[in-house]
């Protein structure tokens, strides 16, 4: 009973209590934990801030190690799930197709469904961080006809994905510092915002006690939307497509503040962050260094330095608050390394995985309530059934 509060798009209601994430959208602070964003994504690997996130503290040295043979130790994925990779379109969309494949981990591993004990879910977490990056290379090889292979237990957890995604039949695979470095950054900068569109489905999925890997095989179809994790796939389309049209950005901009005109200008703007967004201040400068020490010349980081600084100087952006948001610089990064445009949102959901499941865990340990929200009806008063012949 009682009187149902509207708040569409939940702006400003809280969903739950968490210690995970700390956001500060008017001074532009994140932290994990407590560390902020830009010390993590300085000093910490990925794999330290998975542990980090899901558990709590910074894994000891022991820690860590145990963490990663246990994440190795489930780095094989069933043969089969290869036919349903097969059973794909090469032109499916790879968010598609990995929100597929890891809906189908739990046919493969029913047990992991229950997890009435924290060593239950222990062992949902190090499967799915084990398999997660197959499926992620496979997805990728498989569009580019690769063989679908398995990584090497001798790499860290970043190389190991580097290798698994880019290994060429007959050739030694040459670990490049460049990159591990620069996805390192990437996935730390990406693994958790507190309760944004797609984990606020993994913990509402899970709060029906659904299984892990259906929570987040949900949470990976709404970060495929364009409003979200999807934004980076749509940022070099559009920068693309302003070359393609001679490099006008003023033109694209006037669309974009057009109200009769659906275009807008994507990678900007934040439902929480009015000042900057903190990572993409971390992503623009990586953008230069990285595609310095690569060697490559992007005419594409030039068509978005131009759009953004015309942006942060246009009345309609700077009075509605819009800033630069973590997806305005990561796909020319990830273009940088050799991924495909379609793969962009795909590393995007590499990297927020740990946040994913850390929220998840949360929601079962603090044995959150089913997430159901009410609504206001607006439909029909009651009427009596007309027979179809009389209609
Ligand atoms: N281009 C042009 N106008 C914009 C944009 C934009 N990118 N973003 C917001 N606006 C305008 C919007 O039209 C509205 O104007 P008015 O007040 O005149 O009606 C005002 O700014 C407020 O926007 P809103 O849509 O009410 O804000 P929201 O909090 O509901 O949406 C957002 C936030 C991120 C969905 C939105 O800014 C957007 O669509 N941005 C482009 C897509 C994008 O880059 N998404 C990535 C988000 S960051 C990380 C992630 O989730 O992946």
């Amino acid at each position: 009973g009682g009187v149902i509060t509207m708040d569409p798009g939940y702006k400003n209601t809280g969903s739950c209590e968490s210690a995970i994430t700390f956001l500060d959208g008017e001074k532009g602070i994140l932290r994990y934990r407590g560390y902020s964003i830009e010390e993590l994504a300085e000093k910490a690997d990925f794999l330290e801030v998975a542990y980090l996130l899901i558990f709590g503290e910074l894994p000891t040295k022991e820690q860590n190690e145990k963490f990663h043979n246990d994440i190795k130790a489930q780095s094989v994925v069933d043969e089969d799930v290869k036919k349903i990779l097969d059973a794909f379109p090469k032109s499916a969309h790879p968010m598609g197709v990995i929100s597929s494949l890891t809906s189908a981990l739990t046919a493969f591993n029913p047990s992991s469904v229950n997890v009435d004990s924290e060593a239950d879910m222990y062992k949902s977490v190090v499967r799915l961080l084990g398999k997660f990056p197959v499926l992620v290379a496979w997805t990728l090889r498989k569009k580019e006809g690769l063989p679908l292979d398995y990584g090497d237990k001798n790499l860290g957890y970043v190389e190991n994905i580097l290798k698994m995604m880019f290994r060429q039949p007959n050739s030694e695979y040459v670990q490049n510092k460049i990159l591990v470095d620069a996805l390192d950054k990437l996935l730390i900068l990406h693994a958790d915002h507190e309760q944004n569109c797609s984990t606020s489905t993994v913990r509402i999925v899970g709060s029906s006690h659904a299984g892990l890997f259906a929570s987040i095989s949900a949470g990976i179809s709404a970060l495929w939307g364009p409003l979200h994790g999807g934004a980076n796939q749509a940022v070099l389309e559009m920068l693309e497509a302003i070359k393609e049209d001679g490099g006008d950005t003023k033109k694209y901009m006037a669309k974009a503040k057009d109200k009769e005109d659906p275009f807008r200008l994507m990678g900007f703007g934040h439902r929480v962050y009015k000042n900057f967004d903190p990572r993409a201040k971390i992503i623009k400068r990586a953008a230069d260094e990285v595609l310095g020490n690569l060697g490559v010349e992007d005419p594409i980081l030039d068509i978005a330095k131009g759009l953004e600084k015309e942006a942060l100087e246009d009345k309609y952006f700077v009075d509605r608050k819009l800033y630069p948001n973590v997806d305005f610089y990561s796909g020319i990064i990830y273009r940088g390394m050799g991924i495909p445009t379609d793969m962009f949102t795909v590393m995007f959901a590499l990297g927020r995985l740990p946040g994913w499941i850390a929220q998840w865990r949360e929601m079962r340990l603090r044995k959150e309530p089913i997430g159901r929200p009410r609504q206001v009806y607006t439909g029909a008063t009651e009427r009596s059934f007309v027979p179809i012949e009389k209609r």
